[in-house]
């Protein structure tokens, strides 16, 4: 394969994604600073932290990259969560989903060989990624963080779940995720559902063009389904992070 042309439109480091609001996070002038550093603030979402052009230029070369290699991530209901149970108002719900995937676990698999040719890693391995998780979280994070991609199409979401880790002594005290989240004109809507004191009471749009979200995880939510045209899609690029 030659080298690709969507190539250039992925920026080396991260903060060349940033708008101006974004930079100033970087730079740890911004109000949102240190803000899941707060024990009430599980979770933010902002629409203004990235550049529109770099993303839309970013989402575009994902889209005419990366969709030949991802693989489906299907976890539907088991039925045996309704015909084996036994009584009344005590079903248990295993975290359900449906999307397609970067497994990053294997550098062997098709996708992260294409996403290291189109530059995706390197950008989400950038120092500036995780300086920006760090302005976030108002702490140190260590290095050697985890990668996923996802795309959600058309009737893709995630269940209800909480993504704890117990049996991970580095995670199961607590970790950051950081998502950005790049929309298609075609989506409709997408909402990503969360709890706060113990009920699913917050309720946030995840369809804009481009949107950072950041969690101080683990907390119960979850993702609707997408709606939009056939060819809607949302991509999510996630770094995993471990505190240091
Ligand atoms: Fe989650």
């Amino acid at each position: 394969m030659k080298p690709n042309d969507s190539s250039h439109n992925i920026p080396a480091e991260f903060e060349d994604l940033l708008s101006r609001a974004g930079r100033q996070v970087l730079a740890g002038t911004h109000p949102l600073c240190g803000a899941l550093a707060d024990p009430r603030t599980r979770f933010v979402a902002r629409e203004d932290l990235l550049d529109r052009a770099r993303v839309g230029r970013l989402r575009r070369a994902l889209e005419a990259n990366l969709c030949g290699v991802l693989e489906p991530l299907e976890r539907p209901i088991p039925p045996e969560t309704i015909s084996e149970m036994r009584r009344d108002y005590g079903e248990l719900l295993p975290k359900t989903s449906r999307a397609r995937t970067i497994y990053f676990e294997s550098r062997r698999e098709p996708g992260v060989k294409a996403a290291e040719k189109l530059g995706l890693v390197r950008l989400m391995r950038s120092s500036s990624f995780k300086a920006f998780a760090e302005a976030l979280a108002g702490r140190k994070l260590a290095a050697g963080w985890g990668l996923q991609v996802l795309r959600y199409g058309p009737g893709d979401y995630a269940g209800p779940h909480n993504d704890h880790h117990p049996e991970n002594k580095d995670a199961k005290g607590g970790y950051i995720d950081l998502h950005l989240s790049l929309c298609t004109p075609g989506v409709a809507h997408q909402w990503l559902v969360y709890s706060r004191a113990g009920h699913f009471s917050e309720i946030v749009s995840v369809a804009r063009p481009s949107t950072v979200t950041a969690y101080r995880l683990p907390f119960w939510h979850y993702t609707t389904p997408l709606a939009g045209k056939p060819t809607a899609a949302r991509w999510v690029l996630l770094g995993t992070f471990l505190y240091r």
